[in-house]
């Protein structure tokens, strides 16, 4: 059918999905695809969980939208306690924005705000780092590093300073990987006072790098570094877990798997679940008691922040998590699909490294097993595996850029939180069936 939409390649035919169920898509001609990756690490529950559309209906016969301004609703305070609950430390108060690039957005001004109230107005900078993420908002933009998502705005984007990536591939401080004296987070603090401590606001990082580095696993001891030094500098800590977060690494926030608690947290995704748009920034009592003691408000928001149909749908995707116990599923099944990809690493030359935690895993392509020899960007190797697996009925996330920011190519598997074992073999066999089209040699 014809239509008025302004895709995002003016040149590529996209197929209609007319249906899904659990990972399934299916589209108008009547293929089917396996969806290994949510969308965009996105519906972390599958399609058509009943519970969740039903509450959604419930909740649309009851009230679909206030305003914040001037009132409250249920789902949005039952949503808030639950995420309170689950959060590290005393991360007690909830805000919610309608996706990641609107809670980052809120979390980087309540940073520059919460230091206003404690009468520190200096400090207004966010760093953070090379090769990351954090929304394409041009605030967000500008905070991340993802230099191909950049590259177009350059002109425009605030100068926040940004420190190396913890990327030990190919580690910018010339280290060998695996030993190292964690140089990276010697130029953090050396990014600190290039910015000035005066002037800076918060370190934003992502606790697993996502998209830029292709699934990217700090080094025990780097994020506990991170919070050390915004201790010692008076900096607040944001953990952007819109990807990582609820669930998908096998804890509900990634950083768990260190201690770490951060002074904000943002969501988005999988809290939502695909099922609605749905973003949340979880808050300290540190900040919140700033505010709290001082002006008594922080009026930066969104119309669609905390409405009452996005606070339920996320209520309920949260309460199936929960109920199904599938944070634990997350851990197991990722441990089994992180041991067939190893097997698939080994078995072929074209696979660099593959990397993961719980069901966020990695897969990095390289010419003849050489971590740093990888395919010219022009070779667009990414793009061909995500379009020939789409040929094949096998829905991949690409991660382009991936070692340097500008070369490396890899593709993220992130299938449902609820997948079982069989779920997970179909996926990695379909995987090596498109590898397998694609790369001739072994
Ligand atoms: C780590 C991270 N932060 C923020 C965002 C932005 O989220 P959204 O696309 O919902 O604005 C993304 C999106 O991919 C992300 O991966």
């Amino acid at each position: 059918m014809d239509d008025c939409l302004f895709y995002p390649y003016l040149n590529k035919q996209y197929p209609v999905i007319v249906s899904a169920k659990g990972m399934i898509l299916t589209d108008s001609s009547g293929k089917e695809y396996i969806d290994a990756c949510c969308g965009a690490i996105t519906t972390n529950i599958g399609h058509g969980v009943t519970e969740v559309i039903d509450g959604i209906k419930a909740q649309l016969d009851k009230v679909t939208f206030t305003h914040r301004f001037k009132f409250t609703n249920e789902a949005s305070q039952q949503l808030s306690v639950l995420l309170s609950n689950l959060s590290p430390g005393e991360n007690n108060k909830v805000s919610f924005a309608s996706g990641g690039g609107e809670a980052i957005e809120f979390a980087i001004k309540l940073a520059r705000e919460y230091y206003i109230e404690i009468n520190k107005p200096s400090k207004y900078k966010i760093i953070s780092r090379w090769q990351s993420f954090h929304g394409n908002t041009l605030g967000a933009l500008s905070a991340g590093g993802n230099i191909l998502r950049r590259k177009r705005y350059s002109p425009m984007l605030i100068d926040f300073g940004h420190a190396s990536p913890h990327n030990c591939i190919i580690c910018p401080h010339l280290k060998d990987n695996g030993n190292c004296a964690l140089e990276c987070i010697n130029d953090f603090e050396r990014t600190i006072h290039r910015e000035g401590p005066e002037n800076v606001a918060a370190i934003l990082i992502e606790p697993i790098v996502g998209t830029s580095l292709c699934v990217s696993i700090p080094k025990e001891g780097y994020l506990q570094s991170i919070r050390e030094l915004c201790n010692k500098y008076d900096i607040l800590m944001i953990a952007d877990e819109v990807m990582t977060g609820v669930g998908r690494t096998g804890q509900f926030y990634a950083v768990q798997y260190w201690d770490i608690v951060p002074d904000l947290i943002t969501l988005a995704k999988g809290l939502g679940g695909g099922y609605i748009p749905l973003g949340a920034i979880v808050i300290s009592e540190k900040i919140y008691s700033a505010f709290k003691n001082n002006s008594q408000s922080f009026t930066h928001g969104y119309t669609f922040g905390g409405n009452p149909v996005a606070s339920a749908a996320g209520l309920e995707v949260v309460n199936y998590i929960l109920k199904n116990n599938l944070i634990h599923n997350s851990q197991e099944q990722g441990k089994y699909l992180l041991s067939k990809l190893k097997e698939l690493e080994k078995k072929y030359q074209f696979i660099g490294e593959v990397s993961g935690l719980g069901l966020f895993t990695g897969m990095k392509f390289v010419k003849k097993k050489n971590p740093l020899e990888t395919f010219p960007a022009s070779d667009q190797i990414t793009n061909k595996i995500v379009d020939t697996a789409l040929n094949m009925g096998l829905v991949l996330y690409g991660a382009q850029g991936c070692i340097d920011g500008i070369n490396g190519d890899g593709i993220i598997i992130a299938p449902p939180l609820n997948v079982v074992k069989e779920d997970v073999d179909t996926i990695v066999n379909r995987l090596e069936q498109v590898l397998l089209k694609l790369f001739s040699y072994s």
